[in-house]
């Protein structure tokens, strides 16, 4: 089933929450020369329009990005905010990337990033916004391919995985998959989001990976009241080997939130 498009929810909280947190672990793992692979499992497009009328209809990136910006909440010099400014000076105000962009406009031209993404919409635009010689998309299912390239060369490396929920089973899924890829590439640092819902079907999920022994696990969840608009209650990330120094800057990000 691949009903979700997230041209509905982008620029929303959660997907701030996610975004920072994802540029502020690529900025640590910058800080070492060593060149990495940035691997997605759930990639989405690349780049939104918050002027389509998808992004209108839910109206999310108002109590979001937009928001948060007239807010002030998040710092200019922050490499996310800097992510979004390069972005929109490309594409225009209305814009709003994606987490490869994100991660796009961060990486140096010796990292390599392999993208997942099954919608064939959704990949034919991903393709057609973030063609480079060191990137590399893949038009199949992100669990299965991301097993399959794993370890990658580099091995040094970051995976977000950020699928869509649409069904529940999927929580199972992605507990169970991030045990999986760790047997295949153990040093890999994860983020992965997840939604914090108030029938606590995510709990599936937290609990099975929080009772796993898993390396460095770190999690962070932000609560979201009914102003937001969201039907979820809040916005969730786990952190498997984060590089040393993320902490303090991920608990910055949960800040902007408050
Ligand atoms: C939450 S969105 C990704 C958003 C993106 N990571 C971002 O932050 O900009 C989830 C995406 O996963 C895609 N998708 C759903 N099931 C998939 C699967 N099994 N494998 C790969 N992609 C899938 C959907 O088409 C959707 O574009």
């Amino acid at each position: 089933m691949l009903s979700y498009q997230h041209i509905y929810h982008a620029g929303n909280l959660p997907d701030i929450h996610k975004h920072a947190a994802l540029a502020v672990i690529l900025t640590r793992m910058m800080a070492k020369d060593k060149p990495f692979t940035y691997m997605e499992t759930h990639a989405g497009r690349g780049l939104y329009d918050l002027s389509s009328k998808e992004a209108a209809k839910t109206g999310e990136f108002r109590t979001g990005i937009e928001a948060l910006l007239r807010e002030h909440k998040i710092p200019p010099s922050h490499p996310y905010a800097r992510a979004v400014a390069k972005v929109r000076e490309k594409h225009g105000p209305q814009s709003y990337p994606g987490s490869p962009a994100i991660a796009r406009e961060l990486l140096r031209f010796h990292d390599r990033m392999q993208l997942m993404e099954l919608h064939p919409q959704e990949h034919a635009a991903l393709s057609a916004h973030m063609s480079a010689p060191n990137i590399k998309i893949h038009k199949r299912d992100g669990y299965e391919g991301a097993l399959a390239l794993s370890p990658p060369v580099p091995r040094r490396g970051m995976l977000l995985i950020d699928p869509s929920y649409e069904v529940k089973t999927e929580y199972a899924q992605a507990a169970e998959f991030v045990r999986a890829i760790l047997k295949k590439w153990p040093e890999v640092t994860i983020l992965l989001w997840y939604p914090v819902l108030t029938a606590g079907l995510h709990t599936v999920l937290t609990d099975t990976l929080a009772q796993a022994n898993l390396p460095g696990f770190w999690q962070q969840e932000v609560l979201f009241t009914e102003a937001s608009g969201l039907r979820l209650r809040g916005s969730g990330l786990i952190g498997i080997n984060l590089p040393f120094g993320a902490e303090p800057g991920l608990e910055e990000v949960r800040g902007w939130f408050v």
